[in-house]
């Protein structure tokens, strides 16, 4: 099926490159005219895992096309796929004015073929941004008002993860598609065909719903380990061991129950905060969301509060930071815990020295010059006072022990994703502060 992907994001490249590459016929469309350029070189904007190689075997294939514009390609498609970014507004909301434009473009191109072709084809666009529940009805008014043939808006959230998005995409633990039009889901049903996965679908508002509920879920899980690894530290357990021990009940399960130093990225603060809105807007308190949110926030001071109680005052204290990005396999920074660290730390007079495999481009943009970014984990270590280890990027836990503990001014570490073995730690002479063990 001939496809146009709107947005070259994290969301619009995987799907768009991951639809070609299962055999639909794909034109990414984004306004950024050098990213265009670019991505028709085969040059991804992102680092994410394998999907440069999707992308570049697909160009060959001639199954996956860039444009700057979608008046270019739209008579050509049978289905338009929304996948803009939907970034949090200062009052928590989600800001649907790309969601938005995408539509009105839509609604006038479909009506200008319409009088020039005296027909047009049915059409189906296919909102994969993250929205409030009623967008897709909102997108459908907006496209109504310009076009008067027949389409539908239908919600299909995404569920991909960072530095994974290419597999979960090719083996989705489900695909969710809103729509209440039979012929809707016939076009949903052949475009996701080749995709192996179970296919669920639900009324439009059931759909855009289940994208929140599920990232506020998972969120829930990682505040409440977090909560739980606070306690564990009053009472002398330790969260590994008790997170394994509960995520061995199947209907707990054992995925993010890695206690920490809270979530980060562009989705899950954005999300929880949106829907938290969502909920006020209908005048219901969300008593549990907000909770979730007011813990993550203060999780992530739990490393100036440990370091405050080794060092006392740390005003020119020398804190080496290991990972910037808001986790592994990913150069993305945003909503970064360690970021948020760094700042806390240079706030109150701490000199840092930070080192990330992939995140120290995007990181010295958003980071003020006085913070130290270095090519060599090592380089980071030496002559600091303390180190903390920020992001659980695997590596970390396999670098040379004996040689951090000669580099480090003292053998000082705070452990903020749990990685390291703490018994072997302790046994080489660090004085190691994990999250939650006591
Ligand atoms: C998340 C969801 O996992 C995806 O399903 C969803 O599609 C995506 O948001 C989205 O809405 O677009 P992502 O933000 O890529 O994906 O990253 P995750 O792997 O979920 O991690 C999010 C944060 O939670 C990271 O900062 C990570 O360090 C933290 N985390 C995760 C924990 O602190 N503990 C855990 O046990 C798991």
């Amino acid at each position: 099926m001939k496809i146009a992907v709107v947005g070259t994001g994290y969301v619009g490249l995987v799907t768009g490159a991951c639809l070609a590459k299962v055999g639909h016929t794909i034109t990414c469309v984004d306004i950024d005219k050098n990213k265009i350029a670019r991505l028709k070189k085969g040059i991804i904007p992102i680092y994410e895992p394998g999907l440069d190689k999707v992308v570049k075997e697909v160009i060959k294939k001639n199954k996956l096309s860039f444009d700057i514009s979608l008046k270019n390609v739209l008579s050509e498609v049978q289905a338009v796929f929304i996948a803009v970014g939907t970034p949090a507004r200062k009052d928590g909301k989600a800001d649907l004015k790309y969601v938005f434009d995408v539509a009105k473009e839509v609604g006038e191109t479909l009506a200008a073929e319409a009088s020039r072709r005296r027909r047009q084809d049915y059409k189906v666009i296919i909102n994969k941004s993250t929205v409030p529940v009623g967008t897709a009805k909102e997108v459908t008014n907006i496209i109504a008002k310009y076009y008067k043939g027949e389409f539908a808006v239908v919600s299909n959230p995404e569920f991909l993860k960072e530095g994974y998005a290419v597999d979960d995409f090719m083996k989705p633990d489900r695909i969710v598609v809103g729509t209440s039009s039979k012929k809707a889901k016939k076009i949903m049903q052949e475009i996701y065909k080749p995709v192996k996965g179970k296919k669920v679908f639900t009324e439009v508002q059931s759909s855009e719903m289940i994208k929140y509920a599920s990232n506020a879920f998972l969120t829930t899980k990682i505040s409440f380990i977090n909560e739980i690894a606070n306690l564990c530290e009053l009472v002398g357990a330790d969260v590994k061991e008790v997170s394994f021990g509960m995520g061995l009940d199947k209907r707990i399960g054992k995925s993010f129950l890695n206690a920490g130093i809270g979530y980060g990225g562009s989705c899950f603060p954005k999300d929880t905060t949106a829907l938290n809105q969502i909920a006020g807007t209908k005048g219901y308190d969300f008593k549990l969301l907000k909770a979730v949110i007011e813990v993550n926030s203060k999780q992530r001071k739990y490393v100036i509060d440990k370091l405050e109680q080794v060092f006392g005052n740390l005003k020119n204290k020398r804190i080496a930071v290991l990972g910037l990005a808001f986790k592994n396999n990913t150069d993305d920074v945003r909503e970064s815990a360690s970021i948020d660290i760094i700042r806390m730390l240079t706030g109150v007079g701490a000199r840092v020295k930070a080192y990330d495999p992939k995140a120290n481009d995007n990181a010295k943009e958003i980071l003020n010059s006085g913070v130290k970014i270095t090519n060599d984990p090592y380089e980071a270590i030496k002559n600091s006072d303390a180190l903390v280890i920020a992001t659980e990027w695997p590596e970390f836990a396999n670098l040379d022990f004996d040689k951090i503990k000669t580099l480090l001014k003292k053998p000082i570490i705070i452990d903020g994703r749990n990685l390291l073995n703490s018994v072997i730690i302790k046994k080489l002479g660090f004085q190691y502060y994990g999250i939650g063990r006591a």
